[in-house]
Parts: structure tokens; sequence; C-alpha cells
């Protein structure tokens, strides 16, 4: 595939990338003309996405191991001497185990604000520190509807991660706007890609979403990517703290 190449000489590091939206985002990264490095902790979607990227660099990790997430940085930054785009984008959502607070097990809670919540701290901690030492870049946070509205109902820990994770967003765009490096949130809708597929595959489920969703349609991991394209290009230079929504206009209404 060739698109117009706006990542030329850009290299990007987006976790949760051997799947779904970080996978989509990574192959249309290469068609336009970046160099990436896939995180993830499932090695055989790893292998996988070896297939679509063959010289993206594989770093077997998972985001919530403070060691393992340090050293796959160190091994970025040794093998291309810098970084300019983050994306902090592994999540977790246990469908048919997160609940309500009230019926909310403490293990769950725990393990879905691990991943998607602490995840992302530990992923922003090192990798902004590569962007540091690369003079400046950009941060793309994958947020969600639930980060802003309570309309997530019964999928709580998860809401409450992705609320964290836009938190986080804004006040890293605060903390290094200085540095030259932006910090936004893509806040994708309902996107067909194995995370949900436990909702996907119940017709009720799928049907009552739709019903929601003013295009009429779920979206594609495809649908989230020009977006990120645009945020990890240079036609993006003045926009930080910001909320990019790619929804099909369910939170407009
Ligand atoms: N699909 C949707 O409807 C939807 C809607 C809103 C937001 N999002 C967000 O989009 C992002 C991408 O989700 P997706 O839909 O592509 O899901 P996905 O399940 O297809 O991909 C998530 C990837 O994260 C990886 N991952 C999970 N835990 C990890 C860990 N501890 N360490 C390393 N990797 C780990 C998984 O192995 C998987 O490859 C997530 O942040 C999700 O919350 C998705």
């Amino acid at each position: 595939m060739s698109g117009p190449q706006r990542l030329v000489g850009k290299r990007a590091l987006i976790t949760g990338g051997a799947s779904g939206i970080g996978l989509a985002t990574a192959i249309r990264f290469k068609a336009e003309g970046a160099r990436v490095a896939l995180l993830d902790r499932d090695e055989d979607a790893l292998d996988r996405a070896k297939q679509a990227l063959s010289d993206a660099v594989l770093l077997p990790v998972d985001v919530t191991d403070e060691t393992q997430v340090e050293e796959a940085f160190d091994s970025v930054m040794e093998q291309w001497g810098g970084l300019d785009v983050l994306v902090p984008n592994a999540a977790v959502q246990l469908i048919g185990r997160d609940a309500a607070v009230h019926e909310l097990d403490r293990e769950v809670w725990d393990l879905t604000i691990g991943v998607n919540l602490t995840g992302m701290y530990l992923t922003c901690k090192y990798g902004v520190r590569c962007l540091l030492a690369s003079g400046g870049g950009s941060v793309i946070c994958t947020a969600s509807p639930t980060s802003q509205f309570g309309i997530g109902a019964g999928f709580d820990a998860y809401s409450a991660s992705k609320g964290g994770v836009l938190a986080l967003a804004r006040v890293m765009a605060n903390d290094y706007a200085a540095d030259d490096i932006r910090v936004n949130a893509v806040v994708p809708g309902v996107t067909a890609t194995p995370l949900i597929e436990g909702l996907i595959e119940d017709p009720e489920a799928i049907n009552s979403l739709v019903d929601v969703i003013p295009m009429g349609r779920v979206g594609t991991a495809e649908d989230v990517t020009g977006v990120m394209v645009y945020l990890a290009s240079d036609d993006s230079s003045y926009a930080t703290g910001g909320v990019f929504t790619v929804d099909g206009g369910l939170t407009a209404v």
C-alpha cells in the first residue's frame, strides 16, 4: 500500500500493537513512511502481525511489568537512536466480568486498572523519557467514550480506567508542552476488534448499540487510523491536550 507518506522519518512505538486498532495504526503508519515497533503481551498475535509488518520491531512485553517496559524502550533506543511517536493503546475490557460497582470483584477492578491505567502510566514514564531524549514528539493515548460519559453501564472498572487515561493525557499535555511533546487522546467509538468480540457476537447487544450510533454502523479499526496519522504527523503541530473522537456520532447525541 502506498500513501501520501506523511510520516517519513518518524519512529513510532504502539502498545497493544498486535491487534485491532493498534495493528491497523501500525500498518497505516508504515504505509505513511514511519518505522514501527509493536509492543504486546500476545506473542502469537505479534508473530501474525509480522506478516504484514516484516520490518517492525516486535516487543513481547506486558505493560504492567515495569522492568519489561523499561527494557523494551532501551532496546528501541538502541536500535533506532530515538523515538518520535508513542501510542499507549494496550487495554483489556473484561466483558462478562466487569460489572456495576456493587457486584464488581476486586480482582477484575485491579486487573483492568492495572493494564489500562497503570500500564498507560508505565508506557508513558519510559516512552516520554525517549521523546525527551529525542527533542520532542507526539503521544497519542487511546481513550474511550467511557472516559467522558457514563454510557458504559456495567463496565465500571473499564470506565474508571479510561477516565484516568484521559486525565493523564491532559495533564501530560501541560507537563510537556514546553518540551515540544504534544499529548492527545483519541476516542474510538464502538469498533469491531477482538476487544469487544463478546458484544459483537451477541446480536441483541450489538443491535442496541448500533441503534444509538447516528451513522448506523459499528466502526472498523481502519476508521480510527486517519486521526492517528494526523496526530503523529507534523500537520498537528499546534494540537495538544485535545480529544479526537471517531465514533460515528455516538457521543454527539
Ligand atoms: N474496540 C472498541 O470498541 C474500543 C472503543 C473505545 C476504545 N477502545 C480502546 O482502543 C484500544 C485498542 O483496543 P482494540 O479494540 O484494538 O482491542 P484489541 O483487543 O484488538 O487490542 C488490544 C491489544 O492490547 C494487548 N494487551 C492487552 N493487555 C496487555 C498487556 N498487559 N500488555 C501488553 N499488551 C496488552 C492485547 O494483547 C491486544 O493485542 C484500547 O485502549 C481500547 O480500550 C476500543
